[in-house]
């Protein structure tokens, strides 16, 4: 028999350790890896509640591809304060798919996942190649010594994702600070509830305007389902800001990650055609969209562990993807291992569904980045590099970079 929530007793369970800084920055933190030998414990939230944290790779992947543990968000328990909430938190806006289950998910990621088509991706494949270009240019033109997060990482998936929906990138004053503000755990829940509402007033009107003129785009296309125009506005918004933040934080932690290993880095750069591999072991390494949370609907059996109904569980993707049972020398950055199997991208029916793009977007930029500036440094102490403490996507807030002008390919 498992144990419960009702067995807590002598000991107090732990909170969920947070700061990734107490060593090396692409690390989780030390209290996470040293429960490395218990693949799930309790764990106590930030309202008093006491779920678990599970941490084994074996364990996550049970839990994210089970149907009994759902993602509804009026379920869940957060393992701490965000915006000042502690608990008891509303269900889902119209269109996040992301805190829904089936089958009200399963509608909308039908009709979503039949939207990423290989004629769609291959076209993007091709823009990527062109827009990597222009901004390599432009940050030539800006440099040497730029910050790479605004030079390259976020103009990048930025132009990206705005072409795959339909957005006009010059619109984006209109939708990235509110993007910015949504992702922020220490913004107030007003500012959140204002730039939320503020995304869809923007996207609202967009939809209006596809449904008027349809251009050759995701947006205009939904407009021919049965979506409502609030769905619409819901979804479009769900997709820029998953578009924007991730994979920007991913090129730019990525870079930072590289640099620190120059042998690594050199690998790479003597074969390019190792480039896949190195974006599925950074994704591994990484793990930068973390934790993801689920609720029990049912007493479930996870690996001789028994999980009561209305337990929150915290999977913790960054500590199952340095699962050493999976990942051998897990804290290795090694660009040669075939780190299939990772997590970065959750599991099961909620499975990342823009992986193709962001897999595209870093097969392509990274490569093209060190291959145009092959002394690129950074320009500053590693350890004066602000990383993202307090975001739902990990990164680095700026990476100053440079590079000798007279090498650049
Ligand atoms: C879902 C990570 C890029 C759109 C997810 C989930 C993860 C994730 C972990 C699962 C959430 C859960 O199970 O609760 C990442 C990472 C990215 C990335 C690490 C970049 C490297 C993107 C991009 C898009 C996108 C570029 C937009 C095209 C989505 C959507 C979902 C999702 C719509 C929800 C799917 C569902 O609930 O069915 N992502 N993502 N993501 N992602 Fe991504």
């Amino acid at each position: 028999a498992g144990t419960t929530a009702d067995d807590i007793t002598a000991e107090e369970p732990p909170t969920l350790p947070t700061d990734r800084r107490t060593g090396c920055p692409f690390d989780p933190p030390a209290e996470l890896t040293a429960l490395s030998d218990e693949p799930m414990r309790r764990m106590r939230y930030a309202d008093g509640h006491v779920g678990r944290l599970v941490t084994g790779h074996a364990a996550a992947r049970a839990i994210l591809a089970d149907p009994r543990f759902s993602s509804r968000y009026e379920l869940l328990h957060l393992p701490m304060p965000i915006s000042g909430v502690s608990g008891e938190l509303p269900p889902a806006p119209v269109g996040d798919i992301i805190g829904l289950d089936a089958p009200e998910h399963t509608r909308y990621r039908r009709l979503l996942t039949g939207k990423f088509t290989v004629r769609r991706m291959r076209r993007l494949t091709e823009r990527v190649e062109q827009l990597t270009i222009e901004c390599l240019d432009a940050m030539e033109q800006a440099g040497p010594a730029v910050d790479l997060v605004e030079a390259f990482a976020q103009p990048l998936p930025a132009l990206m994702i705005c072409e795959l929906l339909g957005v006009p990138y010059t619109d984006r004053e209109r939708f990235q600070s509110h993007v910015a503000t949504l992702f922020d755990q220490t913004a107030d829940a007003e500012s959140k509830g204002e730039a939320h509402m503020a995304l869809l007033q923007y996207l609202g009107e967009l939809v209006l305007a596809k449904r008027a003129e349809p251009t050759d785009d995701l947006l205009s296309d939904l407009t021919t389902s049965d979506l409502t125009d609030e769905e619409l506005a819901g979804i479009g918004g769900l997709l820029l800001a998953a578009g924007l933040d991730t994979t920007a934080n991913m090129l730019a932690l990525g870079t930072f990650a590289l640099l620190s290993n120059p042998d690594q880095l050199d690998a790479l750069r003597a074969d390019p055609g190792l480039a896949e591999q190195t974006v599925e072991e950074l994704l591994r390494y990484l793990s930068v969209a973390d934790p993801l949370l689920r609720s029990a609907l049912d007493d479930v059996e996870v690996e001789g562990q028994l999980i009561g109904a209305g337990e929150t569980v915290t999977v913790s993707v960054q500590a199952a993807n340095r699962d050493p049972r999976k990942f051998p020398d897990p804290d290795r950055l090694d660009i040669h291992r075939k780190a299939t199997g990772h997590l970065a991208f959750g599991h099961g029916v909620h499975q990342c569904l823009g992986q193709q793009l962001a897999r595209v977007e870093m097969t392509v930029a990274l490569p093209a980045l060190f291959a145009r500036f092959p002394t690129l440094r950074l320009a500053a102490p590693p350890q004066e590099v602000p990383l993202r403490d307090h975001s739902n996507i990990y990164g680095v807030i700026s990476l100053p970079v440079t590079w000798d002008k007279e090498q650049t390919h």
